[in-house]
């Protein structure tokens, strides 16, 4: 307790200054912004343009995400990606992801795992095509856009419930 009320004694003046002086950063700028704000919504909402064919897919995946996922999305060192009958049970984009869309942002956003946000919106959707696929939810000769991978049905959607909570006690 003393502790506490020593360090809000020493951090008021601080508090109370006129930070213009520092003269650090700027105002987030459209493009600034624009640059962060790339969520993409299960229902497709915020998908940029572009498209990916599994040919190039396989191409960026070899180059890019083998090294971890295995060469045939499995088998790595990290997480298997593609549902094979060897790895029955194991969660992988086939058996336990709800939304394609999804696919799309969390690899946009965090994949390759030690260089997150170098992948190109079209490099994303190939990848995107290339492993939906290996778990043989679409055909090989399938171009993915925004307008198509909305459409994706994934079986694992029946797997999960909407979270409909408004607050209060987690009711599920
Ligand atoms: C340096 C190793 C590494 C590389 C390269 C890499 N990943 Fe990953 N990936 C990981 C790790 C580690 C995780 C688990 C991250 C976690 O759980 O927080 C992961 C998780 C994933 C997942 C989620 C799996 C799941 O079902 O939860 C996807 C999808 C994925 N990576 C795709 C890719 C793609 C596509 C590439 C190539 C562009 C790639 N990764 C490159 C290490 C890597």
């Amino acid at each position: 307790m003393r502790l506490f009320t020593c360090l809000l004694v020493l951090a008021m003046p601080i508090l109370a200054e006129d930070t213009s002086r520092y003269d650090l950063g700027h105002e987030a700028t459209s493009e600034d912004i624009a640059n962060i704000d790339i969520d993409v919504m299960p229902d497709g909402r915020g998908l940029p343009p572009g498209e990916g064919t599994v040919t190039n897919g396989e191409a960026v995946y070899q180059q890019q995400c083998a090294a971890c996922h295995g060469v045939s999305g499995e088998g790595g060192p990290n997480d298997a990606l593609v549902s094979t009958p060897a790895n029955a049970g194991k969660k992988t984009i086939g058996s336990h992801w709800p939304y394609a869309t999804t696919v799309f942002d969390y690899i946009r956003r965090s994949m390759p795992y030690d260089r997150p946000g170098s992948l190109s919106d079209n490099d994303v959707y190939a990848l995107t095509s290339y492993l939906l696929y290996r778990n043989q939810l679409i055909a090989r000769d399938v171009t993915l856009d925004a307008d198509s991978l909305h459409r994706i049905e994934m079986p694992a959607r029946a797997l999960f419930v909407p979270d409909d909570r408004k607050g209060g006690m987690p009711i599920k």
